[in-house]
């Protein structure tokens, strides 16, 4: 079935075909103008390669490690909320692609399953949970603990959420409620825990967890030199795919200056807007160690269940081995800035402008 899909297009067309118009507009949408969202695109389009010719391309290798665990490609899975509206068994077929691929999953607090389910699904895995803070530290501490005894290796605390944002498109097509509306209902649960999380909690979370922390949603220089100092292993540089701060910076745009501030102290991922081998190189020469994929996850698993979302995997692996060796690398390592420069974009960045083959272009 999964090899029906030769390219990405196809994937998306059918995960379109499948998905109610509220659960599309709930993946795809980006927060009130969405310019976030457009700039994570145009932010890798403003990067061109400096290829480099003549070198043995023969044997390419796109292995790579994070956190101590292997990856088949410098692609692991972002957190995602809601994917039980993609495809029936949600996360859990998620963390059965990932596995089936090798790749590292990491699982959302807002999936819709109790995490101790997803962490049964494979029992040596190396899964990774995403945390929301939904309580008090009573609250906390028992989450934590439950998230240590599900074996899961490491903890990542996602920042950029401290309030809801107004994502407009599900609110138009299906009236979807907006945080403000659900909170004047008395149906947002006070006081808003999300909104009280500080670098002290981030302390709080690292000691009680005891297993590597991953800070995810890191935008600035100066909050990349907090993350460390406050025993971050992995910064993730991140705009939440363009679905919370509204006119923010393409990750693409970000990731240098973090990179520099983080100053090879902990590890870095990167996410937005990612979705072909091309950007997946790029952001690895601007000095990323992985970068993670959100909607490509959600439009693989509505397209295919577990095998739509492996074989997204596989295509983005074909293009990356060709891509590696048409720079004239053979491995990872070998990424580094000199291989890519700023360029003018030849295309207005949207949602599907990496596809030029979807008929009519953006899809709604
Ligand atoms: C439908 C959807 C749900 C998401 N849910 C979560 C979540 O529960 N926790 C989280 O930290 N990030 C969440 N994110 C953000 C992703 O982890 C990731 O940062 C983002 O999707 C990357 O951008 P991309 O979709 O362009 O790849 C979600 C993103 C989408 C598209």
């Amino acid at each position: 079935m999964a090899a029906t899909f030769p390219t990405m297009e196809p994937i998306i067309l059918e995960a379109r075909r499948r998905l109610t118009q509220g659960a599309w507009d709930y993946l795809v949408g980006g927060t009130e103008s969405e310019t976030t969202l457009r700039q994570n695109r145009a932010g890798w389009d403003r990067l061109a390669f400096k290829p480099r010719v003549l070198v043995n391309v023969s044997k390419v290798d796109a292995t790579t490690t994070l956190l101590g665990h292997r990856l088949r490609i410098p692609v692991i899975l972002a957190p995602v909320g809601g994917l039980a509206g993609m495809t029936s068994r949600g996360a859990l077929a998620a963390v059965e692609a990932a596995m089936e691929f090798g790749t590292v999953p990491v699982v959302s607090s807002a999936a819709g399953h109790e995490l101790e389910a997803v962490a049964e699904v494979a029992p040596d895995w190396p899964g990774l949970y995403q945390l929301y803070i939904r309580g008090d530290r009573d609250w906390e501490h028992e989450m934590i603990e439950r998230i240590r005894a599900a074996r899961y290796s490491a903890l990542t605390i996602t920042v950029d959420t401290a309030v809801g944002s107004l994502r407009e498109r599900p609110m138009i097509s299906i009236g979807a409620a907006t945080p403000m509306a659900l909170a004047r209902a008395g149906q947002a649960p006070p006081p808003r825990y999300g909104a009280m999380v500080t670098w002290e909690s981030i302390d709080r979370y690292r000691e009680d967890a005891r297993m590597p922390l991953l800070v995810k949603g890191i935008q600035t220089a100066e909050d990349a030199a907090l993350a460390v100092e406050h025993g971050a292993s992995v910064v993730w540089v991140s705009n939440h795919g363009g679905r919370q701060l509204d006119h923010a910076r393409g990750s693409a745009d970000a990731l240098p200056e973090i990179v520099a501030a983080v100053a090879g102290r902990a590890e870095i991922v990167v996410d937005g807007g990612i979705h072909r081998g091309t950007d997946v190189l790029k952001a690895l020469a601007l000095g990323a160690n992985a970068v993670a994929i959100g909607r490509l996850q959600g439009w693989g698993l509505a397209a295919g269940g577990k095998d739509g979302l492996v074989r997204v995997l596989e295509i983005l692996e074909e293009e990356i081995l060709s891509a590696m060796a048409l720079l004239g690398i053979t491995a990872i390592g070998e990424l580094g800035p000199q291989y890519v420069c700023p360029t003018i974009p030849v295309t207005p960045a949207h949602e599907m402008s990496s596809w030029p083959n979807i008929p009519g272009g953006r899809i709604l």
